[in-house]
């Protein structure tokens, strides 16, 4: 297997960290625009082989797309990450043009990659990853909905103290602080449901946190969050390398399902080989279906600012 991180900030870099760590690559390529800098965090991670013992041969290179030549999976982060404040639909005018440059230089030397992608504002930015490459619609991924389910799984762990490993529970919908529903009401804890140990207020204050989540990080980072990021983009690279057909709120292309089209937002779906395999339905309640319907129309008009730029 080879794989690309396009991107060696906090986020690529992470992703790539672990994504060697777990050998789900004999090479992997971290690919940046600033000069050196790829080759410097390569060299870095290469550095802690002999210690963590993991075999994968990571390479650095300063935007020469001939070295990602055949990758089975790309990982696409560049971009701006957002300050303090900032709302991650505002990096669209800047954060467009630069994935799509990357989508079609990957295009060219892999052409049949799946593509991961982590930029931001994630949900308009995988619409336009598939729209610039046209590549088939299951090999186009948005990280979002992986992120935002583990955060989540966080903020239930606080109030149960559970482990977060023994929670059942997604976010689906737009990748934004407003567009994100986590699903409160079909959340379990290893089959029993969360709100048997929640009060109305309870569910509520988890469901503002887990929104707000990413903003929260940025406010105490001084710049978006890395580690789960990253986390949750190797995560579904795993699954698909190995193909562990797991189950994961993705961002995908619609086409019906869930009463959308023409539009990329996070739904479950089985995460293989293949890229995501299907899209799974779940029986959303009247309300459920209604925010759902509310984040595809925000996430649309963002969308539409794509034709502007
Ligand atoms: C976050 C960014 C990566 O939610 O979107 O931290």
């Amino acid at each position: 297997m080879k794989i690309t991180v396009v991107g060696a900030g906090a986020v690529g870099a992470t992703c790539a960290d672990n994504i060697a760590r777990k050998e789900l690559a004999s090479e992997l390529i971290l690919l940046d625009i600033k000069e050196g800098f790829a080759e410097g965090k390569a060299q870095d991670m290469m550095q802690t082989a002999a210690l963590l013992g993991f075999d994968t041969r990571i390479i650095g290179s300063t935007n020469d797309y001939t070295k990602t030549a055949n990758s089975d999976v790309v990982v696409i982060t560049s971009g701006l990450p957002r300050k303090p404040g900032m709302t991650r639909e505002e990096l669209i005018g800047t954060n467009a043009g630069i994935v799509k440059g990357v989508c079609e230089n990957i295009l060219k030397h892999s052409p049949n990659a799946i593509i991961i992608v982590i930029s931001n504002p994630m949900d308009t930015m995988t619409y336009l990853a598939l729209q610039s490459t046209g590549l088939p619609k299951n090999r186009i991924i948005g990280m979002g909905g992986t992120l935002d389910s583990a955060r989540f799984k966080y903020q239930l762990s606080a109030h149960l103290n559970c482990s977060p490993a023994d929670l059942n529970a997604i976010v689906v919908g737009g990748h934004g602080d407003t567009t994100m529903i986590p699903l409160v009401k079909h959340a379990t804890w290893n089959s029993i449901p969360v709100t048997k140990f929640l009060s109305e207020e309870q569910q509520q204050q988890v469901i503002n946190d887990t929104m707000v989540g990413g903003a929260t990080l940025t406010k105490l980072l001084g710049t978006s969050a890395w580690y789960a990021p990253g986390a949750a983009g190797a995560a579904l690279v795993e699954s698909i390398v190995r193909d562990e057909n797991k189950l994961f709120t993705c961002c995908v292309s619609l086409n019906g399902e869930y009463g959308q089209k023409d539009i990329c937002l996070g739904v479950p779906v089985v995460i293989g080989k293949n890229g995501w395999e299907k899209i799974v339905d779940m029986d959303l309640s009247a309300d459920e279906q209604a925010a759902f319907n509310k984040s595809a129309d925000a996430v649309r008009s963002m969308n539409d600012v794509l034709k502007t730029l």
